[in-house]
């Protein structure tokens, strides 16, 4: 599978350095922390009457599309509330002991992140009820007929849990949080901030225009504009002087083969099939998937949110269909007479 530019999915560690400039670029308090203003209002609020009181912040789940943010908040949280944060996710914590040690090394008032929190195993998922709800922690001595269980007392601690799907979290576990939170997309002007304040981090000199350009194509998600950011400056380092400027980002954007809505040719592909095949749709999200050749999860969590968002897809209760926008878009793009063979 080619890799996308486009895609909100971090990168693999293993090939790139993404991973440590994310932990660079990751604002630290609410004030370095664009967006999302009535989520922060909610959290600070929750988290001075914890404070007044002098107890734990109560569980949270944070939920949307990847890249949004909501590691980053979870890592914000923390340090709002001067709380340490241990970090973990879904499939990491394979059996109830996994859970259990986690838990009792933690202390009063810690934060345990559970990233993909969708992922937990129900086994795992059940150890986390009571504990979440009582602080304690059951576990079973021994097998068969001598087996015992014993109840342990767990600090008082908070879980921020986070996931792209909230339709994959039971009910039961779901109903455990006291506070639970969508991360919208963000607004091109919000994107264009964090663009500028990524490039001053990163060194980087950008012209305002050129800071709008990049934002635009961004797909309102901060984890796409700091990565077209940094492309964009490699084209500038090799084609230019290093400073980004708006003809100098239009060519690079042009070769990355992102158009003015952020969509790169696999997006322009399901559309223009979901066209050609289907005269507009409605189309199920099984034949989204066979027409991209990528999982159901793939496209319902990384790739339909942005297109349904700005307008591009619909969702029925028959399937996903296109509107007048897609056709008029498509139009404008379908110039490269190499993309329109791609696009067959
Ligand atoms: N509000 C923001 N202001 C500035 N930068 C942000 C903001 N939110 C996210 N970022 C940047 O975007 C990057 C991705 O964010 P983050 O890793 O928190 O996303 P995520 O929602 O946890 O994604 P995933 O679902 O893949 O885990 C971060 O490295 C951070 O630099
Ligand atoms: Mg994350």
């Amino acid at each position: 599978m080619i890799e996308r530019i486009v895609t909100a999915k971090a990168d693999n560690p293993d090939d790139g350095d993404e991973p440590q400039i994310e932990a660079t670029l990751r604002p630290r308090d609410f004030s370095s922390y664009i967006g999302q203003d009535r989520l922060k209002e909610n959290l600070k609020l929750a988290i001075a009457a914890a404070k007044k009181r002098g107890e734990p912040l109560d569980h949270i789940l944070l939920y949307g599309p990847p890249g949004l943010g909501k590691t980053t908040m979870a890592s914000v949280i923390a340090n709002e509330m001067n709380a340490q944060i241990r970090i973990t996710s879904g499939p990491a914590v394979e059996r109830p002991g996994d859970l259990a040690s986690l838990l009792t090394n933690l202390s009063d008032n810690d934060i345990l992140f559970i990233d993909e929190i969708h992922r937990l195993h129900r086994t795992v998922e059940e150890v986390l009820y009571t504990a979440m709800e009582d602080f304690k922690l059951d576990i079973m001595l021994g097998k068969g007929p001598s087996a015992r269980s014993l109840r342990l007392d767990l600090p008082h601690f908070t879980i921020i849990g986070a996931t792209t799907r909230t339709g994959s979290i039971a009910a039961p576990l779901r109903d455990r949080f006291g506070m639970v939170h969508r991360l919208d997309f963000y607004t091109p002007e919000q994107i264009e901030l964090i663009i500028k304040r990524a490039a001053k981090i990163l060194n980087i000199s950008i012209k305002p225009k050129a800071a709008s350009i990049i934002a635009q194509r961004s797909r309102l998600t901060p984890r796409i504009a700091n990565r077209l950011l940094r492309r964009v400056r490699d084209y500038a380092d090799i084609n230019g002087d290093g400073i980004i400027d708006e003809p100098l980002s239009l060519k690079a954007l042009e070769l990355l083969d992102v158009d003015e809505l952020g969509l790169d040719p696999a997006d322009r592909l399901l559309l223009a099939a979901i066209i050609d095949n289907y005269r507009g749709g409605p189309v199920g999200v099984e034949t989204l998937a066979a027409i991209t050749a990528e999982e159901r999860a793939t496209i319902e969590d990384m790739i339909e949110p942005y297109l349904l968002q700005i307008g591009l897809l619909e969702r029925t209760s028959r399937g996903r269909k296109v509107t007048p926008k897609t056709y008029s878009h498509l139009k404008k793009t379908k110039t490269d007479s190499n993309e329109q063979s791609k696009l067959v």
